[in-house]
Parts: structure tokens; sequence; C-alpha cells
């Protein structure tokens, strides 16, 4: 499908009117003290999702012209052209066919492969989740997911944001790195009679997956294993390679499955092994409930379309250089890491998807840490700091323990209130960032008897003020389980692809990726020859001094 740079749009040198005329201008206290519906106006309900736009910087006429850009760059037709399956993938030929992974039966393109699969890899799951924990040779007690990027990530921060719901007899590792110590952490805490392997590789080509599962399944032996049938599983669109790496068991799927879109599909194995069946498929639900509001709803009431366009102007206009995502739970403290790959390497992009270099600045750095963990670390600077980092605030209204071991009522009772403590503080740096406190009123507190002894108080104030007009927004869960963080996923996946549609970029492909590949085996086989000739001046040094 053709498609309508952003900078090429009749809309964007309106949105370039507007900044200049009052949109860099915008402050967040005039923008509410002038109307008393902005939160009511700027709130969002997607299913499993509530998001709260109002502290975000933008007023009336800004949405006005972020709408008219989403039409001019015919963002609908777009998505659609994503959900029928069409070839959006340009550079590497294939669809980007995510949701339809989550799709109930019959809903969308090759739902009949998708189902079978699905139903194969679910029935496999119950049996091994049958025996978890038990005393016979073969018995899972530890699942050991060897995958890296899109086929690590996405696991890796969904098992623990679900722990109360995972299997109680059963331990998840995740091993990713070329890093030797990685693999050797983990198999010093696991018995090869109760490990499951999985080697999760959508290429099975990759080259920290290969060592990885090599230097396990030489462990495997190493520890008189033999039943590799049972011990190793892949998921791989690559099942040739599987086979000849001698694993029998696997769970294959396709090449419009994006690595970092697919958790959905058999990648997300461990997740479905962690919380079974029902709960897989419950998340997969609630990802299928934000595809729909996101091929639906319309654009001033759609979530993820509201939160790309917002991405481009706070990229585009206001030139904020990074987002810093701050999720208010313990569980989802992976998070931050997994939308690292998902928005930069979907959107870290130079040219269009026509090969046209770009004139504007794409993706923003993704980066943050669980609540109120943050708040001691970098906090200070988002609130103080010479730059402006919006914030994505991510809060969960109602905890979940799990049931086991049994609480005591006493102890309930102070959980819930640490639960409450931990939203307040949310809610105050989103509070504190866009009032920020005047000099006057910092002044106020600087006097005697609170000021120090060494700085005249007017000093002192200066460095307790907070400039304020900083802008965030919070999304909301009623409590976080397989549902509702499928639709948080999703709603973070789709908000990725508008941002690229818009740039005019390919999300979906990752090209940046290769050429360090391709230099690692060149400056591997030097690091073992010794042979230095022809190489960079620096590399050359470098490669002797490590030898
Ligand atoms: O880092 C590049 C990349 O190709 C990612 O896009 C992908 O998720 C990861 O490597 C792993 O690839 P594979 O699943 O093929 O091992």
């Amino acid at each position: 499908m053709s498609f309508i740079r952003c900078d090429q749009t009749v809309a964007w040198a309106a949105l370039q009117g507007h900044w200049q005329a009052h949109g860099r201008d915008l402050d967040l206290r005039t923008l509410f003290a002038a109307d008393p519906t902005r939160v009511d106006r700027l709130t969002i309900q997607a299913p499993g999702v509530l998001g709260d736009l109002s502290r975000a910087k933008w007023d009336v006429a800004t949405a006005r012209h972020l709408f008219d850009l989403a039409r001019e760059c015919r963002l609908p037709e777009r998505r659609d052209a994503m959900f029928r399956g069409d070839v959006v993938n340009c550079s590497e030929g294939r669809a980007a066919l995510h949701t339809a992974l989550r799709a109930p039966k019959g809903r969308a393109p090759f739902s009949e492969q998708v189902h079978a699969v699905l139903d194969r890899m679910l029935a496999f799951v119950e049996q091994i989740r049958a025996s978890a924990g038990g005393s016979q040779a073969g018995d899972i007690h530890d699942v050991v997911n060897i995958g890296i990027g899109g086929s690590d990530l996405g696991p890796q921060m969904v098992v623990p944001a679900l722990d109360p719901f995972v299997h109680p007899r059963l331990r998840f590792h995740f091993v990713s790195n070329v890093d030797g110590h990685d693999l050797a952490e983990v198999l010093r805490q696991v018995d090869a009679r109760h490990t499951l392997f999985i080697v999760a590789s959508k290429t099975f080509t990759t080259l920290e997956t290969m060592a990885n599962a090599l230097a396990a399944k030489q462990w495997f032996l190493d520890q008189g294993g033999q039943d590799i049938a049972r011990h190793f599983v892949a998921t791989t669109t690559n099942v040739d390679a599987a086979a000849a790496f001698g694993i029998t068991t696997t769970f294959g799927f396709w090449d419009w499955v994006g690595g970092r879109f697919s958790m959905w599909s058999p990648i997300g194995l461990p997740i479905a092994l962690a919380l079974g069946a029902e709960h897989f498929k419950e998340m997969l639900a609630g990802a299928h409930a934000m595809d729909e509001h996101f091929a639906s709803a319309p654009l001033a009431s759609n979530l993820p379309m509201c939160l790309g366009l917002l991405d481009v102007w706070y990229r585009n206009f206001h030139g904020y250089a990074s987002r810093c995502v701050a999720p208010y739970h313990h569980g989802l403290r992976r998070l931050p890491t997994y939308l690292q790959q998902l928005v930069m390497e979907s959107n870290g992009k130079g040219v269009d998807s026509h090969g046209q270099a770009l004139t504007y600045s794409t993706s923003e750095v993704v980066w943050g840490e669980p609540g109120t963990n943050g708040q001691h670390a970098f906090f200070q600077m988002l609130h103080q700091g010479t730059d402006v980092i919006p914030v994505d605030f991510i809060l969960i209204k109602r905890p979940t323990y799990g049931d086991e071991p049994p609480m005591s009522a006493g102890l309930r009772r102070l959980l819930d209130q640490q639960h409450v403590t931990l939203l307040a503080n949310g809610v105050a740096q989103a509070q504190a960032l866009m009032w920020g406190k005047g000099t006057d009123e910092a002044e106020q507190e600087a006097r005697p008897p609170t000021a120090s002894a060494t700085m005249p108080a007017r000093e002192l104030a200066l460095q307790r003020t907070f400039p304020g007009n900083r802008p965030s927004l919070t999304l909301v869960l009623d409590q976080l389980n397989p549902r509702s963080l499928g639709a948080l996923v999703a709603l973070y996946e789709h908000r990725t692809f508008v941002t690229g549609a818009l740039w005019g970029i390919n999300s979906f492909d990752q090209w940046g990726v290769e050429l360090g590949k391709v230099l690692c085996k060149d400056v591997a086989a030097r690091m073992q020859s010794g042979d230095v000739s022809g190489v960079d001046a620096a590399t050359a040094a470098m490669i002797q001094r490590l030898r």
C-alpha cells in the first residue's frame, strides 16, 4: 500500500504553524485551569486499560491537527492492511500478523494453522504441568528458555509479571547472553532429570541461542541425560534446523510473526507452561480485545492511535529524545526492557520504507524502572533536570499476591496498606511533574528554622524550585492478570506501529542489527588466529589486547 509520510502532508505544515503560534508554549497548569472537563475529555477507556492523557502537553487544536495528520497519512487504511495480512514489511516481503495469533478461530488470516499449533502446544503444556514437581525422571521442575531478543524478552517479562498465576512447582529460567556465565549460573540450579530446555529461535541460526543450546545439550549428556526428546523442545520457523540439532518436539510458526511481536506464538511456550492453557488463552483474549479497539474505535477515543500521535508530537515538535516507563508494580520490572526492543528495534530507523533519508527524528530512547525504585535513582533528573522526559506511569488498582502460602489477615492488611502507598507515590509523582514548585513557595519553606546555615534563603529556594509543566500519561489496570497484561502489551505494540506508520518507516524489519553480527564472525576468527592484517588500527589493537 502506498503511504504518505508525515512531513509531506498539509496537516504537518498546519502542525508547524500551530507549534509556532502557541503549541510550544502550552502549559499544563493553564490548560487545566481553562478547562474543567479536561480529565474527562482526555481519558480513554480501552479494554483492560484506562488511559489518562490529560497531563499530556496538547490542547484541542493540537489534537485536531494530529487527527488530520493521521487521516492524511492514511493511518486507518494502513492499520487495516496490517490486520488483513498485506505485505507491510516490504524489505522482507512479509505480512506482520501478530494480531492473527490472538484472534478467535476463523476471525483472522491463517486461523487454521494458528489454532492447530496453539492447540497442540497447549496440550503439551497441560501434560508437562500435570506431572510438574513429581519425583519420576522426566517430571519437570525447571524450565530453561534459551533464546534472545524477541525469543526471550516477552516470556522473561510476562512470567514474573504474572507470578501469582505461575504453577507453584515449576521454576523458570531465561538464558540469553552468549556469555557462558548466563547459562552456567542456571545449570548450577537445575537437575537434568527434571529440566525442560526450550530452544526458542525464530530463525534457529542466532549465534547466542545456538551456542547456549549446544552447551546445554552437552551438559545434559554429561549428566547422563538420554531422553533429549523429552527434555528439549524447540519453538521456531526453521523446523528442519531444529531436527538437525536433534530436537523432535517442535512447535513451528511463520515468517509473518516478527520476533518482537512473538510472545503470542509458540515463543510464548514458557508463558503457557507457567500459566496453563486457560490463562494463556486469557492473555490472548486480552490482546485481541485491544486489537478490536484499535481496529474500530474512532481516532479521538482510540488509545493506541492517540498515544502514537502524541509520541510524534513530542519527538518531532517538542524534541523530547526519550521516554521513561515507570510501572508501579514489582511484577512489571522487565517491562521497560521489553519495550526497548519493541519500540527501538521497530522505529529506530533513518530512512523511510522507500529508502529515502528522513529529515526528522524517529524512535525516542525508551527506558525505565519500576516505581518506587526509580524515584530514588533518576526521578531527580525528571523533576529538575534540563531535559524534559515524558513519563508513562502504569498503575494497578488492586494487588494480587496469590494464595500460596496462605496469608494471615494481619499480613494481608499490611501488604494492602503498602499497595496504597505504592499507588500514592505514582499519583504524586505525576502531580509533582505537572505542578512543580515555585521559588516563592520554596523560599517560604527555606526560611529558618529549616534554612541551611550556609546559604541565603533565596539561593536555597532556587535549588528547591521545580519547573513543573512536565508531561506524563497514566495507564491504569484494574488488576495485573493475564487478560489485562495481554491488553497492555498489545496497546504498546499498536502505539509503536502508529508512530512508525506516521514516520513512513518499516517498523517490522531490523537491518541495523546485521552489520555487527557479520563483523563479529570476522573478529572471532581473528581472535583465534591473531591475524589482524587489513583491519583498522583501533580494532586490531583491541583484538591483540584481548588475545
Ligand atoms: O536482534 C535481532 C533479532 O533478529 C531480533 O529481531 C530477534 O528477536 C532476535 O534477533 C532473535 O532472533 P531469533 O528468534 O531468530 O533467534
